[in-house]
């Protein structure tokens, strides 16, 4: 049976054409006690990524955080964060672009020719590894969570998703791997029905948790891969066969199969 998780209510929105994080307007607004608002900028000046990574946030994207009280365990909020991702990715692929989810949370375009050996696997060699690592595609979004809870109930959660929708492509990161929606469609997307499309999606997901992992793994590029994942544990490889509730990937290393939850992944070429 469907469980209530507690988005019931649709999204307020709150717009900025410039803030600082929208993630860090909606840890103020969390810790005030909101629940249900997506925060939306235009243009970040002082925008965050994963593991303290430097995000770009030029005028043109979909920079927005979702501020939510779901009724569940700690241990259960990286679903969330995979039901941004799918959210999203769904949202790209309505507007035409062959988005898929490269685990956990990233949302990129991947290389044409990256799982047969025909030409280029867009490989830029510059990651030190010859032509046998892949970092997974051309990067449209990045997803960065942050979370206050107690020992059995998360009492906030701020899912900040970074979409680079209409970025020019000479303002993306050079070097680094990522694209924009108006760089692959050749045109801009119209912000609005797209933001509309990531918050149905994710409202729809967000109600019942089941449903996240089946979703994931319908727009997965990771599974079926050889991978390799940096994480706080040391290095792991192996072929990606699954992601489970709530989200660890499950690799067959050949020796066994590992279950890790948090890290960075690479796809490694057959
Ligand atoms: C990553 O490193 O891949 C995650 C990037 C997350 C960027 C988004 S943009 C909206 C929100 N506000 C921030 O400061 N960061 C997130």
């Amino acid at each position: 049976p469907a469980v209530a998780y507690g988005l019931d209510a649709p999204f307020a929105v709150e717009f900025h054409d410039s803030v600082g994080s929208t993630n860090d307007r909606a840890r103020e607004l969390a810790t005030g006690g909101a629940a249900n608002v997506a925060v939306i900028a235009d243009e970040q000046t002082a925008s965050r990524g994963r593991l303290d990574r430097e995000w770009r946030s030029p005028s043109g994207g979909v920079w927005l955080s979702l501020v939510l009280r779901p009724d569940v365990p700690p241990a259960h909020a990286p679903a969330f964060t995979l039901a941004a991702a799918v959210a999203v990715t769904r949202a790209c692929r309505e507007v035409g672009v062959d988005a898929r989810i490269k685990w956990p949370n990233d949302v990129l375009v991947p290389h044409t020719n990256d799982r047969g050996d025909e030409g280029d696997d867009g490989d830029d060699a510059s990651d030190g590894a010859g032509d046998t690592v892949d970092r997974g595609g051309r990067k449209l979004c990045g997803i960065l969570t942050e979370m206050e809870g107690e020992a059995d109930r998360v009492s906030w959660l701020v899912v900040g998703i970074g979409l680079n929708a209409n970025v020019d492509a000479g303002d993306l990161p050079a070097g680094a791997d990522a694209t924009s929606l108006a760089a692959e469609l050749g045109h801009d997307v119209d912000r609005r029905i797209l933001v509309q499309r990531v918050l149905e999606e994710f409202h729809e997901l967000g109600r019942d948790l089941d449903g996240v992992i089946p979703a994931w793994r319908e727009h997965a590029d990771t599974l079926g891969r050889r991978v390799r994942v940096d994480t706080p544990g040391g290095i792991v490889e192996g072929d990606a066969v699954d992601v489970e509730f709530p989200g660890a990937l499950v690799l067959d290393t050949g020796n066994g199969e590992v279950r890790v939850t948090a890290g960075d992944c690479e796809h490694l070429r057959p």
